[in-house]
């Protein structure tokens, strides 16, 4: 016999973003003698200008816990509202449990169904779509989807390629129901061929064997993936545009994930967009927070520019794998 069952929701829409920015501001001029750099080189190059490091004070579920709370707070919910909890992240130092379940019970609802994602700065895209689908299809009704990474322990301060890049923080929504619809169609793939690109080596394993030294650190091949990130992610984020129903000319907001500042006015140039999109530029002040960067970010354009609640945006995010996800979204309403 058939299944019966009707699916609940037709659309979904995020309620609200939280974001955790730890404490400790990290100029250029901290970074650049341990790698023969200077601060312009790292601006011209990058667009950075100071990263945020967490202290030892602040870990991946500090930073998670202080954003969920901000989230869940304005979105008028309640913790025990959450019945899912998504957490994209390649920092939490356990393989298992989950960062998830660690972060739901500190949060206060042990109960929730809760899982982490490893797509590193793609995770929180990845994150956004799986819960528009979990609402629509009746399996949850409200998910915290939280982007958080503290790679400032996972990077190697001497390494010239990426140690003036990542950085730490935290971002988190709410993704709840809707009447219309505030989430489009996701736009995901991988490039495997090319996961050598961005690693994190030595392995566990490799870690384990007797008398082995070491620790696992992101190496990155920037230029590959720099070039990968300007001509590949343009045409995914206009197909993201097009299935939702918008054009360049329609669209309010762009919040791609912040690797590079060079990267994001390439994809915005290629992409066309009109001098009316607010492009997200957080990364000058923020670094690269790999699955924390896009709703940091976020958080930062609705603080700049509260007249963009409610409105639309294309968000994308491209990393380690390589991965990708994007997807047009309506900004959460102004907090009551
Ligand atoms: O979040 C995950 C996804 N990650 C990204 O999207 C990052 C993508 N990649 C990038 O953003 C860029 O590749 C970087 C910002 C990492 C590097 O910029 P680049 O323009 O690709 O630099 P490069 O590696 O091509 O190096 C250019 C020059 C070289 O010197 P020569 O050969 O031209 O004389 C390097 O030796 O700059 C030199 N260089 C540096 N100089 C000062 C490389 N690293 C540094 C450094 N400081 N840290």
């Amino acid at each position: 016999m058939a299944l019966t069952f009707t699916t609940p929701n037709s659309h979904s829409r995020i309620l609200s973003v939280g974001a955790y920015r730890p404490s400790r501001i990290i100029p250029n001029s901290e970074i650049v003698d341990r790698i023969d750099s200077s601060d312009e080189w790292i601006r011209e190059r990058s667009g950075i200008e100071s990263r945020r490091f967490a202290g030892p004070d602040e870990s991946v579920i500090s930073m998670a816990l202080a954003a969920s709370k901000q989230a869940i707070s304005r979105s008028g919910l309640s913790v025990s509202d959450i019945d899912a909890v998504i957490v994209a992240t390649i920092t939490y130092p356990f393989q298992t449990p989950s960062a998830a379940t660690e972060l739901i019970m500190k949060l206060g609802n042990p109960k929730a169904a809760a899982f982490d994602i490893s797509a590193a700065c793609a995770g929180f895209c990845y994150g956004v779509g799986m819960a528009a689908d979990l609402i629509r299809s009746g399996t949850a009704t409200n998910v915290l989807v939280v982007g958080v990474e503290k790679l400032s322990d996972f990077t190697d301060p001497d390494d010239r390629g990426t140690a003036f890049i990542f950085a730490d923080g935290a971002g988190a929504v709410v993704i709840g129901k809707s009447e219309s619809a505030g989430i489009g169609p996701m736009i995901w793939g991988s490039d495997a061929e090319s996961r050598d690109a961005i690693l994190m080596t030595p392995s566990w394993i490799d870690l384990k064997a007797p008398g082995s030294v070491g620790w696992p650190d992101i190496s990155m091949q920037g230029q590959t993936v720099f070039r990968w990130a300007v001509y590949q992610m343009a045409p995914v984020a206009l197909k993201a545009l097009d299935v939702a129903g918008l054009t360049p000319e329609t669209l309010a907001a762009f919040i791609p994930h912040q690797a590079n500042m060079r990267i994001i006015d390439a994809m915005a140039k290629s992409m066309k967009l009109p001098e009316s999109v607010a492009i997200a530029r957080d990364v000058r002040v923020s670094g690269n927070t790999s699955a924390a960067s896009v709703p940091i970010a976020m958080d930062a354009l609705l603080a700049e520019r509260p007249d963009l609640h409610g409105k639309s945006a294309l968000i994308i995010g491209f990393g380690a794998g390589l991965v990708y996800a994007a997807q047009a979204i309506e900004l959460p309403q102004a907090p009551k």
